[in-house]
Order: C-alpha cells, then sequence, then structure tokens
C-alpha cells in the first residue's frame, strides 16, 4: 500500500498548549484508519492539519506525496476541494437551502455545477425522496447523509470523519457507518475519528492518540502473536519440549529475529526472550485478575486469558499484590516493583 498520508514530527501548539507533540505516522492508500483518543488529545487538530484548514507549529505533513506546508492560499484551496472530502459531527448544512441545494451550492464550490450528478449523490446516501427538504425537515441522520453526499461530490481520495455519527441514533449511525465501509471499499483512503470503541474496530488499523502523541494500541494479529509467544515461552523455558516449525506464528516469529535456530532446535534471541517473558506475564496476570475479582476461573488450560493491557501490567500486579504464581501454578515474571516489594516483605 503506496503511503497517502505522511505525516512528520507534525506539532502544533496553542500558546504553551501542545495539542500535537512531534506526531509521525503514515497512513496508506485505501486504509481505514480509526483516530481515537480521550477529549482534547489532538484528534481535531489532526484531521483540521491534514485537510489544509490549519497549518503545524512545526513538522511536516505529505499528502500523495505533496508537502501542504509548501502551498501556497490559491493552491491549499485547490486541495481541499480536489482531495479531501469533510464529514464533521455538526452537520454545518446552510438551514434555508434545501438537501439538494446543499450538495449544489458544494459543486459550485468545486466550480462545477450538475443538478443531475448532484440528485444522484443523494440518492446514492438513500435521499432521493427528499431533494426538497430544508436541513430542519430532516432526521439527524438524515443530515448527516447530506454532509456525506456533498463531502463525496468531488470523488475525493482522502475523507477525514470527525465522529460522523456523535450526534446520531443507533440506527442512522448503523447507516451512516454501512455508507462509510461502502465508500472505502470503493478506494476510497478513509480518516474517522471516533469515541465509540465498536465503530473504531471496524477499521483496519486504530490510531490511538494521548496529549497529542501515539500510544501504544494493539493492532489485529499483534494478541495472536503475543499469545504464540506466551505459548512458546511455557514450551521452551518451563516444560522443555521440543517445537515443531509448523507451529503457527513460528515462521513469523524467527522473521521478526525473536526467535532462532540453535544447535537444532528453536530457542529465543535475546529480544524474544524478553518479549515473551512480559507476554507471559501479561497473561498470567490476567488470568489472576479474572479469578479474584470476577470469581471466575480462567479454565484448565493456562494461556487461555486475553493478557492485561500494554503499559498496565505494573498496576494491575500492584492490585494484586504481585502474585507469584498463576492459578495454574505457572510462575509469573516478576516486574522491578515485584522485586522491591519481596525485598521489603522479606526485611
Ligand atoms: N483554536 C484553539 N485555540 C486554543 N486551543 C485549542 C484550539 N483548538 C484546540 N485547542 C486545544 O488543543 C487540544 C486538542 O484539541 P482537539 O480539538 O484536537 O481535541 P480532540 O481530541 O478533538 O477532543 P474531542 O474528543 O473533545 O473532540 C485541546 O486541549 C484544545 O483545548
Ligand atoms: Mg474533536
Amino acid at each position: 500500500m503506496p503511503p497517502l498520508v505522511e505525516a512528520e514530527a507534525l506539532s502544533r501548539r496553542f500558546g504553551a498548549l501542545r495539542a500535537l507533540d512531534e506526531l509521525t505516522l503514515t497512513i496508506g492508500e485505501g486504509e481505514w484508519v480509526a483516530i481515537t483518543g480521550p477529549s482534547g488529545s489532538g484528534k481535531t487538530t489532526l484531521l483540521n492539519i491534514l485537510s489544509g484548514l490549519d497549518h503545524p507549529t512545526s513538522g511536516t505533513v505529505r499528502v500523495g506525496g505533496v508537502d501542504l506546508g509548501g502551498l501556497s492560499r490559491s493552491e491549499l484551496a485547490r486541495y481541499r476541494q480536489r482531495t479531501v472530502g469533510l464529514v464533521f459531527q455538526q452537520f454545518h448544512l446552510i438551514p434555508y437551502l434545501t438537501a439538494l441545494e446543499n450538495v449544489m451550492l458544494a459543486q459550485y464550490v468545486h466550480s462545477m455545477t450538475d443538478r443531475g450528478e448532484a440528485e444522484e449523490a443523494l440518492r446514492r446516501v438513500g435521499l432521493g425522496e427528499r431533494l426538497g427538504h430544508l436541513p430542519s425537515q430532516l432526521s439527524g441522520g438524515e443530515q448527516q447523509r447530506v454532509c456525506i453526499a456533498r463531502a463525496l461530490i468531488n470523488q475525493p481520495p482522502l475523507i477525514l470523519a470527525d465522529e460522523p455519527t456523535g450526534n446520531l441514533d443507533a440506527v442512522n449511525e448503523a447507516i451512516v457507518m454501512s455508507l462509510l465501509g461502502d465508500l472505502h471499499q470503493r478506494g476510497h483512503t478513509l480518516i474517522l475519528v471516533t469515541h465509540d470503541a465498536s465503530i473504531a474496530t471496524r477499521a483496519n488499523r486504530e490510531i490511538r492518540l494521548e496529549h497529542g502523541r501515539l500510544a501504544h494500541v494493539e493492532q489485529p494479529g499483534e494478541l495472536e502473536l503475543l499469545g504464540v509467544l506466551a505459548e512458546l515461552w511455557q514450551l521452551i523455558e518451563e516444560d522443555r519440549e521440543p517445537v515443531s516449525i509448523t507451529r503457527r506464528g513460528v515462521a513469523e516469529l524467527m522473521a521478526d529475529g525473536l526467535l532462532a535456530f540453535a544447535d537444532g532446535k528453536i530457542a529465543f534471541t535475546e529480544r524474544g526472550h524478553a518479549q515473551a517473558r512480559a507476554a507471559v506475564r501479561r497473561v498470567r496476570l490476567a488470568e489472576v485478575l479474572v479469578e479474584r475479582t470476577l470469581a471466575r476461573s480462567s479454565g484448565e488450560e493456562c494461556g487461555r486469558e486475553a493478557p492485561v493491557a500494554a503499559g498496565f501490567e505494573d498496576q494491575v500486579c500492584a492490585f494484586l499484590d504481585h502474585p507469584r504464581t498463576c492459578p495454574h501454578g505457572r510462575p509469573i515474571p516478576p516486574g522491578a516493583d515485584c522485586i522491591a516489594s519481596r525485598r521489603e516483605g522479606e526485611g
């Protein structure tokens, strides 16, 4: 997937506040990315910069290889017209124009007016019967569909949507999401800001912002690999069983340099050892957590629980008072805090 959006060390300050802080990311052509993160984490600021409505304080953004910082005012206006379609949480429709006129106004901005095409755009979003309605005569979901028709009038390769379902009920949310999903299917690159985890999971990838920086999010496949690592740890480090090459994920881990051949056997590399140890810690802490807090047994087999979220293992471990073993009696690799607390206990 060639990159469509490349942001490098992007910062946007408002006085002393860093809305975006040295943010670097790449989004591929045709990708669907969900941008998530707490309120104030910089999501809208990022979309504003990508759409050319705002400028970074430092750093660069390229879209389709073009450095937005190097564009003149009129070139930037042309970029906005040709390349991006914007969908907002607030619909921003002109209240005294009908649905059709709102879409035709967007065409006018793109220096083209074609009534037939505007009608077709509204029909595509299921509003063929509502062409002459004013925004006040349309439901929230219908208004948002007018916005989508308006954003798409120029077939922009990049669609930026900021909480497009934030004001909608469940039915309209489903309609708007299926329209956006359809656009992604047709090859548009979609960057969608959302607070809703179930919407984020529909994207190919989630980018989570915290304080204007990237927060770690486990990508699909990554969790599965973590499970394989934990399982291999059990086999290689604890049960001393030979590992078969066909085991799923092993080839991938070898390619990533986490496993290597030594004396005809598979062993962890130093990096692999550290990652597998961390994976086992996260999995076994989750087992203890589930058993103690939900009073639910984590099953016969070790390693079946979804791991504790990355970055939270030390807090969870302290909350559980640094357990030494999982419910199946297998050791939980200690963290630095556990070792300190054990020393205190013994001293
Ligand atoms: N024009 C501005 N002037 C001053 N501060 C601003 C401006 N725009 C945004 N900010 C600040 O920058 C930070 C990031 O704002 P942004 O709107 O990007 O957050 P967000 O992640 O979209 O939040 P939400 O989920 O609430 O929409 C916030 O602290 C906000 O107050
Ligand atoms: Mg916002």
